[in-house]
């Protein structure tokens, strides 16, 4: 299984809270991060949940790097013989609009270039430890984007608004995942985009304080008056990974 997650200072990611629950379910999970300090916090916040035989390994991967994903994808390739579930969780809204080293807008990557090459450097895995499945965390904000050819256009991109490209970005998650569910129709490979629900993490933390500051006690208090909590932040990805778990 391939999840990417991390740890972060006073925050619990939707990631670390869905590699937590397939740990409790014995699962191997295989947790891929960028920064390698974070990710061993939240190895070991992982393998403390982990029972019965569950083992829990951690794999660098930088989504906004072509190469990173390529290697990434390599060594899943050369140390597992299967691959029963991807849950392609990472997600940013960058604010600053960097390109990144491929010229391409940095949300852009992270959200949807970045897992949807790593899908497709696994997909063959994945189907020969058929049945399988492959989680896109996408957001309800795809609702609100138009894909224009921009998109994949850095200056471009870099026009439009923080949150127009993680809309974009987001919109472009559930048609890629429509079209592989689509082709792997028959092969026993699944494949499902998900909004997880509003959840008070630090997906706004790009954001100048103040705008972050409001957009979490948004999310806070849809929390409380849902009564959602973080822990549960993950039952959507693990209700589309559980049936062959
Ligand atoms: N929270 C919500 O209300 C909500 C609503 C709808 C959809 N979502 C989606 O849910 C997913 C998880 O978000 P979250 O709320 O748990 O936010 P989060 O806590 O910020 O988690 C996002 C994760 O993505 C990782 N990431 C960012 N850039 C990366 C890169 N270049 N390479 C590898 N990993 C990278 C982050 O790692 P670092 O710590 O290293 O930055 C972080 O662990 C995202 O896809 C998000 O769009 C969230």
């Amino acid at each position: 299984m391939l999840i990417f997650t991390d740890l972060k200072c006073g925050f619990a990611g939707i990631g670390l809270e869905t590699a937590k629950d397939l740990a409790r379910r014995g699962a191997r999970v295989l947790m891929a991060c960028r920064d390698p300090q974070r990710g061993q916090k939240a190895l070991e916040a992982v393998r403390a949940e982990a029972t019965g035989g569950a083992s829990v390994e951690l794999l660098s991967l930088d989504l906004s790097s072509l190469q990173s994903v390529r290697a990434c994808a390599a060594k899943v390739l050369a140390l597992e013989p299967r691959l029963h579930i991807l849950i392609n969780n990472a997600g940013a809204v960058n604010v600053a609009h960097a390109p990144t080293k491929d010229g391409l807008h940095d949300t852009l990557q992270v959200n949807f270039l970045g897992p949807f090459l790593l899908t497709v450097l696994l997909v063959e895995l994945l189907q020969r430890s058929a049945p399988a499945r492959v989680v896109f965390v996408s957001s309800s904000y795809h609702r609100f984007a138009r894909l224009t050819p921009d998109l994949l256009d850095y200056p471009r991109a870099r026009e439009l608004h923080a949150v127009q490209v993680y809309c974009l970005s987001k919109l472009a998650v559930v048609i890629v995942a429509n079209e592989l569910s689509r082709r792997l129709k028959g092969t026993g490979v699944t494949v499902n985009s998900i909004h997880p629900g509003a959840v008070n993490t630090a997906i706004f933390r790009h954001f100048p304080p103040w705008i972050s500051l409001f957009f979490n006690a948004f999310l806070r208090i849809f929390m409380i008056v849902t009564y959602f909590v973080i822990d549960r932040a993950c039952v959507t990805a693990c209700v589309m990974a559980f049936p062959i778990v």
